[in-house]
């Protein structure tokens, strides 16, 4: 029994459908509970943000995150392990801290993010670090044959607002840039963040994905995967 009850409790954090329950409010602030805000700033991510980062101390800490971002940060072309190069600093501390606090699920990079591995120094590092990078690789791309359907999908529902007529998000507003991203990758991402899985997303996103079909988000993704990167076309 109390095994059992050992077992339960540890469940609980990830199970976001009890999250209406009054009880796992308090222990889940997922989207979906009660109370849910988007990007609060908690204490570890206001310093995060406060401090200046330093691109060499940031190179050298993500040392811990090769093994599956590789050296290049550029993960896997088949998506298991996003891209994080050129993405912006802002989006990294906060996806960083909100899976510190555990709002985005994420287990198996969870001992390499914890405190004790990373310091909100080297998160604040790590950030200028990765945003400082450009690629020239080829990313994971989709089959290509729904490239203008999911453009228009991209405009219909609103996706164009937050993330930029060519993909490339908006710093200061935390909003990822998505083009150049690996297809596999984003497929996925869509699929959490629609059925409320991405405990961290933006409640207006997670409107704009409702009840969109997979095939849609394929062409989606397809879309996404062949908008330029950021920084190589000279994009702010
Ligand atoms: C054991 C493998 C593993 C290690 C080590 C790892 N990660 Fe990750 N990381 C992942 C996976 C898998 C995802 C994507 C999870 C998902 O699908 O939501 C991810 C996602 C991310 C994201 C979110 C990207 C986005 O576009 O939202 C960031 C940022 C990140 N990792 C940074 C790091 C940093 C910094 C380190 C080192 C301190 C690190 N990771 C170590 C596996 C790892
Ligand atoms: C209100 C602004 C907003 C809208 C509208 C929006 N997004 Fe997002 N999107 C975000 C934010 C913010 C994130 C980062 C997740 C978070 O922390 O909330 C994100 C993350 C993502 C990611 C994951 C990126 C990564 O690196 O992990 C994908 C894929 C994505 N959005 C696709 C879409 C698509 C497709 C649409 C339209 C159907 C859309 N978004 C609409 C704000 C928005």
């Amino acid at each position: 029994m109390r095994i059992l009850l050992i077992i339960a409790l540890a469940l609980l954090p990830t199970a976001s459908v009890l999250a209406e329950t009054p009880s796992d409010a308090a222990t889940y602030q997922g989207i979906g509970s009660k109370g849910y805000v988007w990007n609060k700033l908690t204490p570890e991510r206001a310093e995060a943000l406060r401090l200046k980062g330093d691109m060499d101390r940031g190179r050298e800490a993500f040392r811990g995150c090769r093994g599956c971002h590789k050296q290049d940060a550029f993960g896997r072309v088949d998506g298991i392990y996003p891209r994080l190069t050129g993405q912006y600093a802002s989006v990294i501390i906060k996806q960083l801290t909100d899976i510190r606090a555990g709002l985005r699920l994420n287990p198996k990079m969870e001992p390499f993010i914890s405190p004790d591995a990373v310091s909100v120094e080297e998160i604040a590092d790590i950030a200028v670090f990765l945003s400082s990078l450009t690629t020239i690789k080829e990313n994971g791309k989709g089959p290509g044959d729904q490239v203008r359907q999911g453009e228009a999908l991209y405009v219909q529902r609103g996706c164009i607002k937050c993330h930029g007529s060519r993909g490339e998000g908006n710093e200061e507003k935390i909003y990822p840039a998505l083009g150049a991203q690996h297809y596999s990758y984003l497929l996925r991402e869509m699929e959490l963040i629609k059925v409320g899985a991405r405990g961290n997303s933006h409640p207006d996103m997670v409107v704009a994905l409702k009840e969109i079909s997979t095939a849609d988000m394929e062409a989606l993704a397809d879309y996404l995967a062949r908008l330029p990167d950021r920084r190589q076309a000279g994009m702010k």
